[in-house]
């Protein structure tokens, strides 16, 4: 037996403005997304953009439905979006950023567990990193690949 440790390397930036202009524009549109939330039940709202290959930004946000499993997260209805409209271009970034009543948390909104799964096959359909920014209004964290947000994935066989 041999203990092993893991470590993840991500950037901590103290809010949109220190971003680089890139990253700035892409989480300046999933702040935006965020209204295009459908969200009467959970009241929590949530904004992605994914940023293309060639530039392109697909958006998306959380929409809910009376039947609660039939709702979808964000980062899904962004990165099904951008499989749908651009099968063949890869996805080399997505921002997300959430918070109650329309408002942008202060700390940033982790991805559960189903978006970082797909956010890992959108990676592999890729063949190249995607960078996940993850949006608050005092903070934003910025990962460089997706085995730093989901490590021992699943993949397919
Ligand atoms: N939600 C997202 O859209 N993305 C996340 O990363 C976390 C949760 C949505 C699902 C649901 O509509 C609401 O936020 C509350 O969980």
């Amino acid at each position: 037996m041999t203990e092993e440790k893991l470590t993840i390397d991500y950037q901590h930036y103290s809010g949109i403005e220190e971003l680089p202009a890139s990253d700035r524009e892409l989480a300046e549109a999933a702040v935006n997304a965020m209204k295009a939330s459908y969200a009467p039940y959970s009241r929590f709202n949530v904004g992605a953009a994914v940023r293309l290959e060639d530039g392109t930004v697909v958006i998306g946000a959380n929409q809910e439905n009376a039947a609660f499993p039939s709702g979808l997260c964000a980062e899904r209805t962004a990165l099904f979006s951008a499989g749908a409209s651009y099968p063949r271009k890869a996805v080399v970034e997505i921002a997300v950023a959430g918070g109650a009543g329309m408002t942008l948390n202060a700390e940033p909104v982790p991805p559960c567990g189903a978006c970082r799964q797909v956010m890992m096959e959108t990676q592999v359909r890729a063949g190249r990193n995607m960078s996940i920014l993850l949006v608050g209004a005092d903070s934003v964290y910025k990962f460089s690949r997706v085995q730093d947000l989901m490590p021992f994935s699943f993949e397919k066989l």
